[in-house]
């Protein structure tokens, strides 16, 4: 079976993680080995679903579902493990402070080597990754651009070599619409929208994949509109102002989602669930997502 990759990104705040996480609980019921990443150097989920911990190496969490946390540097010192085959050269290396800070601030090197360990199964290098499905719960907006932008920075400053070439097949991988998939989460709300809007552009034109939209949090209210208005006509009381916000929220997401339509082919609605436990919460939202 051919791997896939699903990226999911967004404004932060916006339900990243939990889309990400219902995305992969919903991959893993049909059957699939799923491995679910966070990235950066702290785990949301770990607190989220009362995890012991969560590390670079995956652990399963539920069947068929494992999760894992990679920095840019795990990633590095596992990639330079594997080319330098012994650990403790590869260690006195990494374990050196002046190396530490190069490698966080040579641009683009943490960036690329996440997107390389992410993409290590469909280009058959670097351990074993055995897992159908790398659901990614990735940056917010402005990162995530940086993160797709670091294999061509890559490949241009370095065109021959090993890391030209890895890094070109990187961007094969991250284009092949067979493989990576795009998940921009967003709030049924302006300034969301119009960050997705623009990220979904960026990734079309500069790109050349095809992002879907998830509109997360959205209001649905099983009332009539007649009882709506009804309500309204309570005024000078709570419940008939409440009733006014509410449709005044309705039409607002209405507006939203009208707009979303113009540049998003595939939009898929999440709900506002009022459930606080979260393993309940995500199982909702799986239900949902595309
Ligand atoms: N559809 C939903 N219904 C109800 N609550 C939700 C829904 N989606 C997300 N939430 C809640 O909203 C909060 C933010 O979600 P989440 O942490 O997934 O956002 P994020 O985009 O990953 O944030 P960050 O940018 O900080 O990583 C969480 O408390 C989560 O439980
Ligand atoms: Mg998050």
């Amino acid at each position: 079976m051919q791997q896939e990759i699903h990226f999911v990104t967004g404004k932060g705040g916006v339900g990243k993680s939990v889309i990400a996480a219902a995305l992969a609980l919903k991959f893993s019921r049909q059957g699939k080995k799923v491995l679910l990443v966070e990235l950066g150097d702290q785990s949301f989920l770990k607190d989220f679903f009362d995890l012991a911990d969560v590390t670079f190496q995956p652990h399963e969490i539920k069947p068929n579902l494992s999760l894992a946390l990679w920095t840019g540097e795990s990633c590095l010192r596992e990639y330079a493990q594997y080319l330098i085959k012994v650990e403790s050269l590869a260690k006195l290396f990494f374990d050196n402070a002046v190396m530490k800070a190069f490698i966080n601030i040579a641009p683009g090197l943490p960036e690329l080597a996440m997107l390389g360990k992410i993409t290590s199964g469909p280009r058959k290098y670097g351990p074993a990754m055995n897992f159908d499905c790398v659901v990614v719960d990735a940056f917010a907006t402005g990162h995530f651009k940086a993160l797709l932008a670091a294999p061509s920075g890559m490949a241009q400053a370095v065109q021959i070599g090993p890391m030209g070439e890895q890094s070109r097949s990187i961007i094969r991988v991250l284009q092949d619409q067979n493989i990576s998939k795009y998940h921009i989460v967003s709030l049924p709300e302006e300034l969301p929208l119009k960050e997705s809007a623009e990220l979904g552009e960026y990734l079309k034109k500069d790109f050349a994949v095809e992002p879907g939209l998830v509109l997360n949090k959205v209001l649905e209210v099983n009332v009539p509109l007649t009882s709506l208005q009804n309500a309204e006509t309570l005024t000078n009381s709570d419940l008939g102002m409440f009733a006014q916000y509410i449709e005044q929220q309705l039409t607002r997401q209405k507006m939203m989602f009208d707009q979303a339509k113009r540049s998003f082919k595939d939009i898929s609605k999440v709900p506002l669930f009022f459930e606080t436990e979260p393993w309940k919460l995500v199982e909702k939202v799986v239900e949902k997502v595309p």
